[in-house]
């Protein structure tokens, strides 16, 4: 059979990037330009900035991506892209872009659901793996727990209802001084801190929900520090650290082991920039062994943004028939 090569774009956030693909699984390149320290000095991401970074390097990101996987837009069957959700204004750019070459080069265009694309990176990581399994997606911007019944349908379990996991690594990040973005840099500091030194909460909405809920577990922590600094106390960052990506963590297994076996899942994936989180993974593959669950994640570059999972989407939908025309818009809060 005739192999398939999807070129993929990414730029729903901060990170510009394009990859190729072939037949869904196998990486020919994967190159990303992360905008992270045009980011820093603001502590988060500034989304005009993001968006004039995106049109700066996003012909660059597909060149290279070509060169590296060396092949020419001739060899390409199907360009996927990006379209939501994220950040207007960076999504269009990516979005703008796949339009014009399709048009261009007269190839078919795929939309790829940014939450999807991160649920697929486990497709390249592990070639093996099949649906239906559990996934817990966690990333900046989103926290769900996902039944993924084939390729290309899910069906939503649990969400949060405020904060996402990563949002709250970097906000406590945040007030602990130590930059941007946060999640890596809570990982490291917690290997050198206590888990059981603060007792923060760990939130259960309803019994008979899996939603997540991180506000409180957030608000936890910053009046602790706001408490230990008005009494002139000190505390070891450290110890803070690893007591609430403990807590964080602890919800993060509970309920997505608990979908697991809903479902009699014996595969839990899981996905998105906080699925690079050490402690995660070292926990839910503990836990879930005890239930005979086997839990499988991407390498870090594959869990944090990038454009191989929007190829490795993107080629899914296109086996299946699916395509974008030239109508084709960014939606911002686009829904699973
Ligand atoms: O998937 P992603 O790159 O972008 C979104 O789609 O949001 O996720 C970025 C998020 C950030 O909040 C970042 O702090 C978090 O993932 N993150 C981590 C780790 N690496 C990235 N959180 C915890 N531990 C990590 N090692
Ligand atoms: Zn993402």
């Amino acid at each position: 059979m005739k192999d398939t090569l999807i070129l993929g774009i990414e730029s729903s956030c901060d990170e510009t990037a394009a990859a190729v693909v072939k037949n869904g699984r196998e990486v020919l390149s994967n190159v990303i330009n992360t905008q992270i320290e045009l980011h820093k000095k603001f502590g988060g991401v500034v989304p005009e900035v993001a968006s004039r970074r995106h049109i700066e390097t996003i012909d660059a990101v597909i060149d290279e991506a070509l060169d590296e996987a060396n092949v020419t837009f001739d060899d390409i069957d199907a360009i996927a892209v990006t379209y939501g959700p994220g950040l207007v204004g960076a999504l269009l750019v990516g979005v703008s872009t796949a339009k014009a070459l399709a048009y261009a080069l007269n190839k078919p265009l795929v939309a790829v659901h940014h939450i999807k694309g991160h649920i697929m990176a486990n497709f390249v990581a592990h070639h093996d793996l099949k649906p239906p399994f559990v996934c817990l997606v966690a990333s900046g911007g989103h926290s769900h727990i996902v039944y993924a019944e084939d390729y290309t349908h899910y069906e939503i379990m649990g969400r949060t209802r405020d904060d996402a996991a990563g949002e709250a690594f970097d906000k406590i990040a945040r007030v602990l001084g130590l930059g941007y973005p946060g999640g890596p840099l809570i990982d490291k500091l917690a290997k050198d801190g206590n888990p059981d030194a603060v007792k923060f909460p760990r939130v259960r909405l309803d019994r008979n929900s899996l939603d997540f809920s991180f506000s409180g577990v957030k608000t936890a922590v910053i009046n602790y520090l706001h408490k230990k600094d008005q009494n002139g106390e000190t505390y070891n960052k450290a110890d803070i650290a690893a007591s609430f990506q403990d807590a964080v963590t602890d919800v993060l297994c509970e309920h997505t082991i608990e979908a697991a076996r809903m479902r009699d899942s014996k595969i839990i994936a899981i996905a998105g920039g906080v699925a690079a989180n050490s402690a995660l993974r070292a926990k839910m593959t503990d836990r879930a062994k005890e239930f005979g669950i086997d839990v499988i994640y991407p390498p870090p570059v594959l869990c944090t943004d990038n454009a191989v999972m929007i190829a490795c989407a993107g080629y899914y939908e296109y086996m299946a028939g699916t395509r974008a025309d030239l109508t084709l818009n960014a939606v911002p809060s686009l829904k699973l």
